[in-house]
């Protein structure tokens, strides 16, 4: 018996979905629920399924999970109503926008005995698993300053996304999420306390963001968000005491990267790696974790650590000084 998605929302990622849930075995899409019928209807010509314009009625017998890609604002509302109707969930970052709704989110999921899953890709990157690996071996020796980076070119923002009641922030909830789990999955550990700068300052729609991170075992990691440079900047990179670790193209639209390790001396050791199905992937790992009850890979922790840390951020930021992470 497939997997049967409904999904909310009927925009850009969405349509992503859509396109992985179409290309994934064993999946189905069965219904696509928009702000309108017309939107949704427009997917639907497109992708299949059945458009929608009400949540709850839409959500039937023949609905098992569901991708939410609706403006940030509204995960958390669309979530939770997934879940208490016996839906598993996929639900696109950030996953609720106040720490209190992270929390009220992973509580409902557990409740009721259903997967909730993130849509956070760079989980499912092979060259993660390689770059923890090498870093466990001590490749680099300890690892002292983790350097993130995310910039796509100068974007325009529009429609919800330039309503701070409905975005909610802009360069750290579109890029700067990404960042922050990428290298809370490379680290391997909790973030601690933040400090952050924005740009345009006092604004909650960042232009550019930049944090310093310090995490558990005092290394501090700093990371850039922009949606105003002119270039790309697709950075990651792990300095230790002995060598650098660095990973070129580790994020979607980006297919193929290259990981590589150098010391004072020059390279000592380098692996391509490529990613030309992330989304694919992330479909494929929600319908596992609900088959086997093993958690996806970016789980409820994964939700609340980033939820933690941009509100923690938003905070430096509003008050021009460091904050601690919480998250209870
Ligand atoms: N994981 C990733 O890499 C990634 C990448 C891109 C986006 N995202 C996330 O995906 C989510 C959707 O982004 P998107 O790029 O798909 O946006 P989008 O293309 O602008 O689509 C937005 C969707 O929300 C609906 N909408 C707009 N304003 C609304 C309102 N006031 N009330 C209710 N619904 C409204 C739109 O409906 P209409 O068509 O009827 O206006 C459309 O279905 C965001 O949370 C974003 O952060 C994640």
């Amino acid at each position: 018996m497939p997997m049967r998605w409904a999904i909310v929302g009927s925009g850009q990622m969405a349509d992503g979905i859509a396109a992985a849930i179409d290309r994934t075995p064993d999946a189905e899409l069965t219904v696509i629920v928009g702000r309108t019928m017309d939107s949704a209807a427009r997917l639907a010509t497109h992708r299949g399924g059945r458009p929608a314009d009400d949540l709850v009625a839409a959500l039937g017998k023949d609905v098992d999970a569901v991708y939410v890609g609706s403006p940030n604002a509204f995960h958390h509302e669309h979530a939770r109503r997934a879940l208490l109707a016996g839906k598993h969930v996929l639900v696109d970052k950030p996953a609720a926008t106040t720490l209190p709704d992270a929390r009220d989110l992973v509580a409902t999921a557990d409740a009721v005995g259903l997967v909730l899953a993130v849509n956070l890709q760079g989980r499912h990157h092979p060259g993660l698993g390689i770059a923890r690996e090498w870093i466990a071996d001590q490749v680099i020796g300890r690892p002292v300053v983790f350097r993130a980076s995310l910039a796509f070119g100068p974007e325009a923002l529009e429609g919800w996304r330039a309503d701070p009641s409905l975005a909610g922030a802009a360069a750290l909830y579109n890029l700067g999420v990404h960042a922050i789990d990428m290298v809370l999955a490379i680290a391997d550990e909790p973030a601690m306390q933040v400090l952050a700068l924005t740009s345009p300052a006092g604004e909650p729609l960042d232009r550019t963001s930049i944090l310093l991170v310090r995490l558990r075992s005092g290394a501090v990691a700093t990371i850039l968000a922009s949606q105003e440079l002119d270039s790309d900047e697709v950075v990651l990179e792990v300095v230790g005491t002995r060598a650098r670790l660095a990973w070129s193209g580790w994020m979607a639209p980006y297919r193929r990267g290259r990981i590589s390790v150098s010391t004072a001396e020059g390279p000592t050791r380098t692996v391509d790696v490529e990613c030309p199905d992330a989304y694919e992937r992330v479909v494929a790992d929600v319908m596992e974790a609900a088959r086997t009850g093993r958690p996806p890979a970016a789980s409820g922790a994964a939700l609340l650590e980033t939820v933690a840390v941009t509100e923690a951020a938003r905070d430096s930021a509003r008050l021009a000084r460091a904050i601690d992470v919480h998250r209870s």
